[in-house]
């Protein structure tokens, strides 16, 4: 592009203090530097002159209102001695300086260390707007070693060092739209090989990274609140790029130097993942195929008949008329309530599949009625937008208005009414087929695509709540999406979309689901056996070994593909499946209480190695293995015929969970993988609470012993383990079990504290809470696991 198509920002006109810090003026724009908490700050820069009030719905906190910290201290201050004219803005833990000429912005800890340090482009320009698109950019230093994490759910290794991604939700693994990415790339490109995991862009965008300095370990966030289209370069040698084609620049920076609080905060104003009910933490059974109520009603008996435990059937598009949302095919499913009533008898959840797209079709009542109120996208001559997806000519919900959000809240709360427990949300990128997006005007025709397209997903989930709350106020709702924007993560879970049945999509879905939950959503996971293609009986065993130990676990596989039931590969690896996810459901106290951690505070339930080990270098790179929760590490095999694996093992002790032997941290080491197991290791000092036995469903299951295995610690120190206790099903509220205003919420924590004092180890628990209905555990019993 050529240079004179930028707007250059040479100097400040003004500066003055403002409500949280200070406001300038340059070229006919305003920029306001606001301290939000003492450690994170808002860069914003105006459009036109003005202010956007809400760039996107990611934020869900006013910035600047009330902080879990309290009042945030801030002084403005003007430096203007010898060769420094510049304004600071001072926290407790941050300076920013606002240089006035050239234009530019740096920002420190208060100790000196760097948070952001701008950089010029080879023109002297810090910042630019381009006038042709819209477009702005902006660059800092990175150093060549430092790493670079999260933007949600990307391809390849979690350390994004190196690439360049785009942020634009993407129906990626399309074929039509893999073959589109792969054309588009040189022959040299690494990407342009079949075997490359590192699609881009994805279904998901959050534009959210964290940056780990990588002499120091510490690290700094950046969340650009912009719903764009962005581009984010990490591929330049000593600064990074980024760029977004439309919208202002809204920017919290986060000083760390700990990632997790950097998440901690991020969370904080983006949203917590609301605690899903306890069935969606069990094993969940998928397919795309044309089945029939019979069908169905089989598989769930085989399920039971089998005892493999089973808290999930999804039913994919082929339950409906002709693909019209919100129908039942009645030739194929004559009863669905009751087929419905007779799964739930069996301990079952039903969960079934709404797209966006409404079928064109005058006649068909959802789509008339859509027309009548007016709740469909428009094009810009004003006819609703029509694109292609299942059922061919599809019109779209307008999920920027706030009377389509709550139309389709009101289809979602009647299409449940049959007895269906939870909501998949698919093609929500959205997925138009080969007709393009952009035509897709929001807010009645008012708002271009652009603005909303990333958020598209994000508002939908936000009917879909709307309506699932209404229909049932007293029940956790469960939604799973595909695509989503930063805060999906207070509506919805995710899956990784359409993979493909190779060992390396077995892989690649480690550091994507890191990455997830770096970015704040910790509910995720990917399509156990993989869904493109035929999977195998050994890859098929090696991912359910490893799916039943990562958040969401849910077996799903594509249409005309052979049969992926954990029964159609022989009794060996049926009975081996079983084991695993059966290990899932004992762990079942353990996986729970890890997600009332998350939907609390933020903290992912599968995390790399360095959220919690963050200052070892070793475990930068670290992305074949991972914690789950806080106490387990896992080491999946990701390769055909694997009959041993080396494993890192980071600072402290670990016990192997099959072996039981002690492994000090700090080194590689090697291990078997033989095919019964996969490696997995516990935190020397842990108390990991787990159920006796495993349920055939978490349904009523109330066990009235829960175990805690005691990991022995072998140096002195103290270690303190949470479980939560509660009904698992219903909204958290302030109530008593009488029904009498309570100040804590209806569950029991038990905190067990693990003491190495003297060589001597001891074990206590505390329970507190008002308890819970139906509550009937009755004694703990402690299990000692001692090298
Ligand atoms: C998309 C989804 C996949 C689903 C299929 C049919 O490809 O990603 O999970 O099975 O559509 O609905």
């Amino acid at each position: 592009m050529r240079t004179d198509h930028f707007i250059r920002f040479e100097r400040v006109d003004s500066v003055e203090e403002a409500e949280r810090g200070l406001l300038a003026r340059l070229h006919g724009e305003l920029l306001r530097i606001d301290a939000v908490r003492p450690d994170v700050v808002r860069l914003q820069m105006s459009r036109g002159g003005s202010f956007d009030p809400k760039p996107t719905y990611a934020v869900c906190v006013d910035p600047l209102g009330a902080t879990p910290d309290g009042p945030v201290a801030w002084r403005a201050e003007r430096a203007n001695s010898e060769g420094e004219d510049a304004w600071r803005l001072v926290t407790d833990e941050l300076v920013v300086t606002l240089w006035l000429d050239p234009f530019r912005i740096d920002v420190h800890r208060t100790d000196g260390s760097v948070v952001l340090e701008s950089v010029p482009d080879s023109e002297g320009r810090y910042w630019t707007y381009a006038t042709l698109n819209d477009a702005w950019t902006t660059r800092r230093r990175i150093g060549r070693d430092d790493a670079v994490y999260g933007l949600g759910e990307k391809g390849g290794h979690h350390n994004r060092r190196g690439r360049d991604f785009t942020m634009w939700n993407t129906d990626v693994l399309n074929e039509h739209a893999t073959a589109e990415f792969r054309a588009g790339l040189d022959a040299s490109d690494p990407r342009s090989d079949m075997s490359s995991t590192e699609f881009d862009p994805y279904y998901v965008t959050i534009p959210f990274f964290y940056q780990r300095d990588a002499e120091t370990g510490s690290a700094v966030g950046s969340f650009v609140d912009n719903g764009y289209r962005g581009e984010y370069e990490f591929s330049h040698d000593d600064e990074y790029r980024v760029t977004f084609h439309g919208g202002q620049w809204t920017e919290y920076l986060f000083a760390g130097p700990s990632m997790a609080g950097i998440l901690e905060r991020y969370t904080w104003l983006t949203g917590r993942a609301s605690l899903p009910p306890i069935w969606a933490l069990g094993y969940q059974q998928c397919r795309w195929h044309a089945y029939t109520q019979a069908d169905v009603e089989r598989i769930a008996k085989r399920y039971r008949d089998d005892e493999f435990p089973c808290d999930g059937i999804w039913l994919d598009i082929d339950y409906m008329d002709g693909y019209r949302v919100f129908t039942w095919d009645s030739a194929r499913f004559p009863d669905p309530a009751g087929m419905l009533k007779g799964l739930a008898n069996q301990g079952f959840r039903t969960i079934s599949i709404v797209d966006p797209g409404v079928k064109h079709d005058p006649g068909y009542t959802v789509y008339d009625d859509g027309i009548e109120q007016d709740v469909f996208c428009r094009t810009e001559g004003g006819d609703t937008y029509i694109g292609q997806v299942w059922p061919g000519n599809t019109a779209f919900p307008d999920f920027a208005t706030p009377e389509a959000r709550s139309w389709w809240g009101a289809l979602n709360a009647k299409h449940v009414e049959s007895g269906l427990a939870g909501i998949w949300n698919d093609m929500n990128e959205p997925a138009t087929g080969e007709i393009a997006p952009q035509a897709m005007l929001f807010d009645k025709g008012r708002a271009k695509h652009e603005r909303y397209h990333n958020q598209y997903a994000l508002l939908m989930a936000m009917g879909t709540i709307e309506g699932l709350r209404a229909a049932r106020p007293e029940a956790r709702t469960f939604i799973l999406s595909r695509a989503g924007f930063a805060g999906i993560q207070r509506y919805a879970a995710n899956w990784m979309g359409d993979n493909q049945a190779r060992w390396d999509h077995l892989w690649v879905s480690m550091p994507m689901a890191c990455g997830f939950g770096l970015s704040g959503q910790p509910f995720v996971g990917a399509d156990i056996g993989g869904f493109q293609g035929d999977t195998n009986p050994e890859l098929f065993l090696r991912w359910m070994q490893m799916g039943t130990l990562t958040p969401f676990c849910r077996n799903h596989s594509e249409i005309d593909n052979i049969d992926q039931y954990p029964w159609s590969f022989g009794p060996e690896v049926h009975d081996l499946a079983r084991e695993a996810v059966r290990l899932r459901y004992r762990l079942m106290p353990y996986i729970y209480s890890a997600f009332v951690r998350a939907s609390e505070t933020g903290e992912p339930v599968q995390r790399p190695l360095v959220l919690d080990h963050q200052h070892d270098q070793a475990v930068v790179d670290i992305d074949d293995e991972y914690l789950f929760g806080r106490d387990l590490l896992v080491a999946p095999v990701t390769e055909q015929g694997q009959t041993s694996r080396t494993v890192y093992l980071p600072e402290g002790d670990w016990y192997d969970w099959h072996t039981g032997e002690l492994h000090p941290g700090g080194q590689r080491i090697t291990v078997e993988t033989p095919l019964e197991r996969i490696p997995l290791f516990a935190r020397a000092g842990a108390a990991i609470p787990m159920w006796t036995e495993a349920p055939a469903s978490t349904d009523g299951y109330r066990p009235e012993t829960v175990e805690l295995h005691v990991f022995d610690p072998v140096v002195d120190g103290r270690w303190e383990s949470v479980l939560v206790e509660d009904d698992g099903l219903t909204v958290p509220t302030d109530k008593a079990v009488d029904g009498t205003a309570a100040h804590e919420v209806e569950r029991l924590t038990t905190t067990v504290v693990v003491t190495r004092a003297d060589g001597q180890v001891s074990v206590e628990h505390e329970t507190s809470g008002p308890g819970y209905a139906g509550h009937a555990r009755t004694r703990f019993d402690v299990v000692r696991h001692a090298a």
